[in-house]
């Protein structure tokens, strides 16, 4: 199953700690994993990371960065 595409990054006021960011775009908690991607058995899982400090983040939704899960611009390009 091909991931939701968002347009547009989610800008969050993070807090440090483990994140899970949805890859699969179906969460209803966005930028957040809510379990949607084995609900509805896509095969796609969420990138799970240690973010280190509280500060506001860029959360890619295109799916297309360079650096996820974080914003690059890329979003704002031809595909
Ligand atoms: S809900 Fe989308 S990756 Fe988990």
């Amino acid at each position: 199953m091909e991931p939701k595409h968002g347009t547009q990054p989610i800008v969050v006021d993070e807090t440090a700690g483990t994140k899970a960011y949805c890859q699969c775009g179906l969460s209803e908690n966005l930028p957040y994993c809510d379990g949607a991607h084995s609900r509805h058995g896509t095969g796609i899982t969420p990138i799970v990371i240690e973010v280190e400090a509280d500060g506001k983040k860029a959360v890619c939704q295109c799916h297309r960065t360079g650096n996820q899960p974080w914003c690059d611009g890329t979003h704002s390009k031809p595909a």
